[in-house]
């Protein structure tokens, strides 16, 4: 009689552990795939354009090349070029400080660069320098080179510019 109330009453409890295992694995996991487990990027960074990005992430810079992003400023006819109304979707970070200004200025911006997605990246760049030979990182030292930049920006960036399909008529201009 004993051993069969310990029994029953053990059997929740091993239940309820064994919840509360798959939870916690479920909680980590969301945690990584979200994107969560880092910290949020330091303030104060600028952008530095794709080249930057490219010296330590070769693969992603060819894939981006290759994407409509790459040319979304050499798209715009001669006359758009300087036309604010344009360059706020058609460059990375116009407007902002360290933002796309113009052509002279800041030609590593005309277009929608890497950090159009993940933010700027100046201050990402020197915490990852130290480990830029570094084959395979510690945990301490990738956490805290992920922490330094998002992985994608926390609102919803590609809405910003791709509001609902048909340009032409929402944003008017001339082809030639
Ligand atoms: C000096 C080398 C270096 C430079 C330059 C660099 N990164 Fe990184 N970046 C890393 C390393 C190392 C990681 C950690 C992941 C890995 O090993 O690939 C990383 C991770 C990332 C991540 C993943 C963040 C996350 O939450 O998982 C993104 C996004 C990223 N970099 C974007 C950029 C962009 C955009 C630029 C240019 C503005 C840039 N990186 C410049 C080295 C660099
Ligand atoms: C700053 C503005 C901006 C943001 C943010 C942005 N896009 Fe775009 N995207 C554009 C422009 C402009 C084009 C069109 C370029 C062209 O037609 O030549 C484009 C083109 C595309 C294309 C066509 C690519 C191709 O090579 O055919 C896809 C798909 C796309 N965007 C998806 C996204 C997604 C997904 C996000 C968010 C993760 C995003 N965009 C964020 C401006 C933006
Ligand atoms: C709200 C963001 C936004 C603004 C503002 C904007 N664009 Fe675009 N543009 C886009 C996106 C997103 C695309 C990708 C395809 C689409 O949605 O039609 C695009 C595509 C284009 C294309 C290539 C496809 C086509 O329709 O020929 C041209 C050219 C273009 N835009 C010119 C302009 C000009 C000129 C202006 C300023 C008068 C402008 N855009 C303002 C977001 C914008
Ligand atoms: C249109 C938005 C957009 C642009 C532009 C863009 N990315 Fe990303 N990038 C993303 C998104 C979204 C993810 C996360 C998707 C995923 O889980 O693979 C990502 C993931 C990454 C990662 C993390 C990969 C990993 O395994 O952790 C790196 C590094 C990265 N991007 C670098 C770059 C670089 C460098 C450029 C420019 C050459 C660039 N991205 C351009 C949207 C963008």
């Amino acid at each position: 009689m004993m051993t069969k109330m310990t029994r029953s009453s053990g059997m929740p409890t091993a239940a309820i552990f064994r919840l509360g295992l798959v939870l916690a694995v479920l909680v980590v996991a969301g945690v990584f795939t979200l994107g969560v487990a880092y910290a949020d990027p330091p303030e104060g960074q600028t952008y530095t354009g794709a080249k930057k990005c490219a010296a330590c992430h070769f693969q992603q810079y060819m894939s981006w090349k290759k994407t409509k992003h790459a040319g979304t400023f050499l798209v715009l006819p001669e006359k758009y070029k300087k036309d604010p109304q344009c360059l706020k979707c058609h460059t990375t970070g116009y407007g902002e400080p360290s933002g796309f200004k113009d052509v002279a200025t800041t030609p590593a911006l005309a277009g929608n660069t890497c950090e159009t997605c993940h933010g700027p990246g100046s201050k990402h760049e020197e915490i990852a320098k130290p480990f830029a030979q570094t084959k395979t990182l510690t945990e301490e030292q990738e956490k805290l080179v992920r922490g330094s930049i998002w992985l994608m920006v926390p609102k919803n960036v590609c809405v910003e510019c791709h509001q609902v399909q048909g340009h032409g008529k929402r944003v008017p201009f001339d082809k030639e």
